[in-house]
């Protein structure tokens, strides 16, 4: 293609160099018009080395590791998909910065049928440049008055309007409505607004001028804006490129290419910002000493160095300098030159445009010289014509090279052997200029040979476009309102779970005293933690958690040593009767014996049975009610250790000596007191919840003695069976509950508690589709399974090291496919209900804590907690959030979590130990 007119390529490389004003000795004009204009020639080869560079330089900056040579700047747009049609509404759209100086407000009405449209209204208003170079405020401030001026005018009924605002410059986006501006471009240089929110900066000015209350929903580069006004046609219009003041393109790429996104499916839009592109290896050959004088006298020198070769704004400045310049070496004008032909901005584009057109006669040209005070000769008009056409031959022709790096780009990530796009076109320079745009499209063809590419220009400029975004920005806005509305209930205030503090000392007190309370403050006849002087072997069996556990627990000088054996038990069985039930835990302990070669000896056992128990004596323990997906027939009101020696009665194969039953918040506590004497709580998260802890046996109604401790079992999962926390139930919970095992039981373990969490989050995530807010509104069948969200799910979503790719991986998992959008969701409603577990359980945890300090009349109490249970010890900020909520609500206790590292069939077997010794002295 070596030679293509009128664009002019050139063989052969570089342009000749730019010799300085004064040393130019042209043998003849005719020479120095021709070396001048040569200047302006781009080779070929020039331009695929621009279109090599430039897609370098976008592929760098795509991997976010973009070396500092300033490139391209590949900006994240969060624009996920092309318009699907059917976007509806009525929208005000507010352009600022993609043409000159003005600013432009529509009113534009997507009608949801594809093909139907409606004409938007618009207006346009000039900036004074004092505002264009003065202050952010006066800038935004301007911009809400044009705004109300266009309402106004329009007679817009002031009621929930939606706004998309087109800022065209380069920002960094963070969502769709959220944008910093990196910097100003294209003569704008207002103070104060470059690392700011340009979307909060245009609230605050409307805000400041009251008249109508306007949401702004999304803000916009004007490429994209363009991009999304072209109507779905045959081929994806999935480009979007802008000559006007000044240049840029934006195009969908594979989202799992943009680092900073963390997204691995579907596409984006990136604004590429080539504006900015400027390797010096492959625009300095194209540069002519008039580009290096224009950028000069910039308000942004050095910046913005290949959009000051193709925009508007400069592409009459160039030519203004190459006439300056023929006329001072007497080439034009008869030498002459005018006040405003040596005046910065004299000669705008349209006038360029105008002249350029080669239908444009020479009178026409004459009058526009004239204007700018020039006397041209009868020669002049056509060398005019000439130096136009090649300054905008060659800003054709770069304006190629780089969409055709984006067509190669696409092609590689697409992996196609023939693209077909189309781009959509928008900006003065394309509309107004047909050789512009008929020169940009023959030089695409040639650089990019392989790529079907047609041009569609924008419709209504790109506000229509801009409306298409700020329609699915206002549903996602809508979406944001409906999450919020429904978990507010979830996030307590601090006056909130003060109440519950509070609620809890009074259901404590009163639970002590035998009083009617939520709490039945258990006496568990453990009086002393372990004094270290216990010896001996015993057994132990651990029931009620996770896992149903047989321990063989070592208590010698060195130390405590274990072996255990986990061992199921099947729902039928927990579920069964409960002669199948203790028949197998004997089963189990048979088991256990025979493996660790125990068979024949009667060791002492300690029991952890981890429901409420009614305890008598240490070694009498009447089940009140199973807790926690237990139902076992037949075992409420028995002595369950009585239940469990019939069971090894009727084996008649073991001999078994049951010392103690032990809940597991006092086995925990007892497992922990070994290690740290102040250690006089024990609290467990898991399966269920509940705490004990060591209170002074006087304020123990129905034990008898009035001097020591007894450690209490608060079963404090039942608090606000009375209706006390109705207030703070939410509708989920009352869901979880309706179809729990034990209606109305247990509420505050069944907002705390592992084996609910999961099924509140199903309850919210149900709620939310329903709604349209998740999943698109599709119900799946996944979903409405009970139990199919375990609470490990909300562990492993929460935890910090995970991506929201992760998350989704680990719901697709589940069989519940869904977008990244939807897995922030699941997310946020995951911490919003694992949030509230934690403070609440901080809650109590603070009532217990300030009750014994006050017990003991001290100023600050220095206790320890021994805590157990999958949740608080997985959950990666659940321990966190409970310590938290302990310094907030009881400031006076130090408070140290000491996390039970051997279950609490350890301390059951301690608890025996501990009997043992206290018989073994009694005998003596
Ligand atoms: C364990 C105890 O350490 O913690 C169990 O040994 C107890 O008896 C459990 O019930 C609580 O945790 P989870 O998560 O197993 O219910
Ligand atoms: C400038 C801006 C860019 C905009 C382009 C076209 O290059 O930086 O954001 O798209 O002009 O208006
Ligand atoms: C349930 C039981 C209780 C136990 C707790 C933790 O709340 O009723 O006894 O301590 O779960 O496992």
């Amino acid at each position: 293609m070596d030679s293509v007119e009128p664009s002019g390529l050139q063989p052969g490389e570089g342009a000749p160099g730019c010799p300085q004003k004064g040393l130019l000795q042209p043998s003849d004009s005719s020479e120095l018009v021709q070396e001048c204009l040569q200047r302006f020639k781009v080779t070929r080869t020039q331009l695929q080395h621009i279109q090599a560079s430039l897609l370098d330089s976008m592929e760098q900056a795509l991997t976010g590791k973009a070396s500092s040579a300033p490139g391209v700047q590949m900006l994240p747009t969060y624009v996920d998909s092309t318009p699907h049609g059917n976007e509806q509404g009525n929208f005000v759209v507010l352009e600022l910065g993609a043409s000159g100086a003005s600013l432009r407000v529509l009113w534009v009405t997507l009608t949801g049928i594809k093909g139907q449209r409606v004409e938007p209204k618009s207006q346009e208003f000039v900036i004074p440049q004092e505002v264009v170079l003065g202050t952010g405020q006066q800038l935004f401030d301007f911009a809400a008055r044009c705004l109300f001026e266009f309402l106004d005018a329009h007679s817009v009924r002031n009621q929930g309007l939606q706004l998309g605002f087109s800022f065209s410059f380069p920002c960094h986006q963070t969502g769709l409505d959220r944008s910093t501006l990196i910097s100003w471009t294209k003569g704008f240089r207002c103070s104060g607004v470059e690392g700011q929110d340009v979307v909060q900066l245009l609230r605050d000015a409307i805000q400041r001028q009251g008249a109508y209350n306007i949401d702004v929903v999304a803000v916009v580069n004007d490429t994209v804006g363009t991009m999304m006004s072209c109507e779905p046609g045959v081929r994806p219009c999935e480009v979007g490129l802008i000559v006007d003041t000044g240049t840029n393109a934006c195009y969908m790429e594979e989202a799992r290419h943009v680092a900073v996104l963390d997204e691995d499916r579907g596409r984006t839009c990136v604004s590429v910002e080539w504006g900015s592109f400027s390797d010096d290896g492959a625009l300095g050959p194209v540069l002519t000493t008039f580009d290096h004088a224009l950028d000069h006298a910039s308000l942004n020198p050095g910046a913005q160095r290949f959009e000051k070769m193709i925009g508007g704004l400069y592409l009459g400045e160039l030519v203004r300098l190459v006439l300056a310049h023929l006329a001072e070496h007497r080439v034009l004008f008869g030498g002459y030159t005018s006040s405003a032909l040596l005046s910065q901005g004299s000669i705008l584009l349209e006038h360029v445009a105008e002249m350029e057109d080669p239908s444009t006669g020479a009178a026409r040209v004459h009058a526009i010289l004239q204007d700018l005070g020039l006397s041209p000769e009868a020669s002049d008009a056509e060398l005019v014509q000439r130096v136009c056409a090649a300054v905008c031959s060659r800003a054709a022709q770069l304006c190629a090279a780089a969409l055709a790096a984006i067509l190669s780009r696409l092609q590689r990530s697409r992996e196609q052997q023939i693209l077909q796009v189309a781009v959509a076109t928008g900006g003065r320079v394309l509309e107004q200029h047909p050789r512009f745009y008929s020169i940009l499209q023959e030089t695409v063809k040639l650089l990019a040979s392989e790529c079907d590419v047609s041009f569609i220009p924008s419709v209504d400029g790109g506000g229509r476009g801009v409306a298409m975004v700020t329609a699915v920005a206002a549903r996602l806005a809508a979406h944001r309102r409906l999450l919020e509305e429904t978990l507010a209930p979830f996030r307590l205030s601090r006056e909130q779970l003060a109440a519950v503090q509070t609620q809890m000392r009074e259901a404590m007190a009163k639970g002590l005293r035998r009083e009617a309370s939520s709490l039945r403050m258990l006496p568990t006849y453990v009086r002393a933690t372990p004094d270290g002087s216990e010896r001996g072997d015993f057994l132990a069996l651990d029931l009620g958690g996770t896992n149903f556990r047989v321990l063989l627990v070592r208590v010698a000088e060195g130390g405590v040593r274990i072996v255990n054996q986990v061992y199921a038990i099947p729902e039928c069985v927990a579920q069964g009767s409960g002669q199948q039930l203790f028949d197998h835990i004997v089963d189990c302990i048979m088991d256990f014996q025979e493996k660790q070669g125990l068979r024949g000896q009667s060791l002492p056992l300690g029991f952890t049975f981890s429901f409420p128990c009614k305890q008598l004596g240490l070694d009498q323990g009447i089940l009140l009610n199973w807790t926690k997906g237990f139902n076992a027939s037949g075992c409420e009101g028995q002595d369950v250790v009585y239940l469990l020696r019939e069971a090894i009665k009727r084996k008649q194969a073991v001999e078994l000596n049951v010392v103690a039953i032990v809940n597991d918040t006092v086995g925990t506590m007892m497992s922990c007191g070994y290690e740290d004497p102040r250690c006089e709580m024990g609290l467990i998260v898991g399966t269920g919840t509940n705490a004990c802890y060591m209170e002074e046996l006087q304020n123990v109604a129905g034990v008898a003695g009035d001097s020591g401790h007894m450690c209490i079992n608060m079963e404090w999962g039942a608090f606000g069976d009375d209706g006390s926390l109705g207030m703070l139930s939410t509708c989920f919970d009352v869901r979880v509950d309706q179809v729990s095992i034990n209606p109305g039981k247990q509420r505050f373990e069944k907002m705390i508690s592992g084996m609910y969490l999961g099924e509140i989050v199903r309850h919210i995530l149900l709620h939310l589709t329903s709604l349209g807010v998740l999943f698109q509104g599709q119900q799946t069948q996944r979903l409405q399974t009970r139990d199919i969200f375990k609470t490990k799910f909300l562990s492993e979503i929460e935890s910090d090291s995970l991506a929201l790719r992760q998350v989704r991986a680990i719901l697709e998992d589940l069989g519940l496919p869904l977008t990244s959008d939807d897995a922030l969701i699941v997310l946020e409603v995951c911490q919003a209900v694992s949030r509230r577990a934690a403070q609440l359980c901080g809650a109590g945890v603070a009532a217990v804590v300030e009750k014994i300090r006050e017990n003991r009349g001290l100023e600050e109490l220095t206790v320890s907690v021994g805590v157990d249970g999958t949740l608080y010890k997985v959950h990666p900020h659940f321990a966190s959030l409970v310590a938290a909520t302990v310094r907030e609500l009881a400031p006076r206790c130090m408070v140290t979590f000491l996390q039970s590292e051997d279950g609490s069939g350890k301390g059951a077997a301690l608890v025996t130990a501990v009997a043992c010794r206290l018989a073994q002295m009694a005998h003596v």
